[in-house]
């Protein structure tokens, strides 16, 4: 999609493409609300925040940014009623099934984020499909999904792993740093997100990344997830690149 300028406004600022986030995490929340708005059930907001999905994928690949990782179902979303849960496990498979068959295509890989052992069987397998398939795309862009993710269950899985191989001597405890840690997470060989915004006025994480937004910048707006668009992200990328990330430094 392409954005049309007519004439730039006084004091509006342009995006600058030379600094632009080499990683975007999106907490993608409000779809109950914006279907509550209108009347209309639940699921047809989670309906309408996949296309928006969609749209912010595409749109990230076009700006040139090499990660976007999402929030799609959280290990606590499973407490929602079945028929909820079972409704966006469907769209998953919709929108998985399209990803499979574009992402050699349209250059752009898909990884996941979570504990996707105790999906619903067609589901783990297509998640499974979806990674090898995205394994061998020589692509610039990746995709990384959250779901069925915590972050503190992702930690405890990767503190499992680690002490395992500590106890079977593959490697020694002295020798662990966040270095080696990391390698455990899920997220391994994916830079730390450089921006997490939140959508829909909540001001938390809900267990997003929480160990790799140690030092990431936050953007947080009211406007709900499927009413998000290519302009509200290019305001959260203008507002990142006014920020001095000091990283601890002066
Ligand atoms: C986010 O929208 C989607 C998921 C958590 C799966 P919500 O369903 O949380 O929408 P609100 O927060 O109730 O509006
Ligand atoms: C976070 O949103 C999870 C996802 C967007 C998938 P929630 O709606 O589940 O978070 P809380 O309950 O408001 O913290
Ligand atoms: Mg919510």
């Amino acid at each position: 999609m392409a954005f049309f300028r007519t004439k730039k406004q006084a004091g509006e600022a342009e995006l600058d493409l030379s600094r632009l986030p080499k990683h975007i995490g999106i907490i993608m929340d409000g779809n109950g609300r914006w279907a509550k708005k209108r009347g209309l059930p639940r699921t047809a907001g989670h309906a309408a925040g996949a296309e928006t999905f969609r749209t912010i994928a595409y749109h990230c690949r076009d700006l040139g940014i090499p990660y976007l990782t999402v929030y799609a179902f959280s290990t606590e979303n499973w407490k929602r009623p079945a028929e909820e849960v079972s409704a966006i496990m469907d769209l998953l498979r919709k929108y998985l099934l399209e990803a499979l068959e574009k992402m050699q295509k349209d250059g752009f890989r898909i990884r996941f984020l979570g504990d996707v052992t105790v999906l619903p069987e067609e589901l783990r397998e297509l998640c499974l499909e979806t990674v090898s398939v995205g394994n061998q795309v020589d692509a610039k862009y990746q995709i990384n999904v959250c779901l069925n993710y915590g972050g503190r269950d992702e930690i405890i899985r990767a503190a499992k792993a680690w002490a395992r191989d500590v106890a079977e001597g593959r490697v020694q405890a002295e020798d662990l740093d966040e270095a080696a840690f990391s390698r455990y997470l899920d997220s391994r060989g994916v830079p730390d997100p450089d921006l997490i915004i939140r959508p829909s006025g909540e001001l938390r994480l809900s267990n997003f990344l929480p160990w790799q937004s140690a030092y990431a910048e936050f953007y947080f707006t009211d406007v709900l997830w499927p009413d998000f668009d290519g302009k509200v992200l290019n305001e959260a990328i203008i507002d990142y690149q006014k920020r001095s990330r000091r990283f601890g430094g002066i």
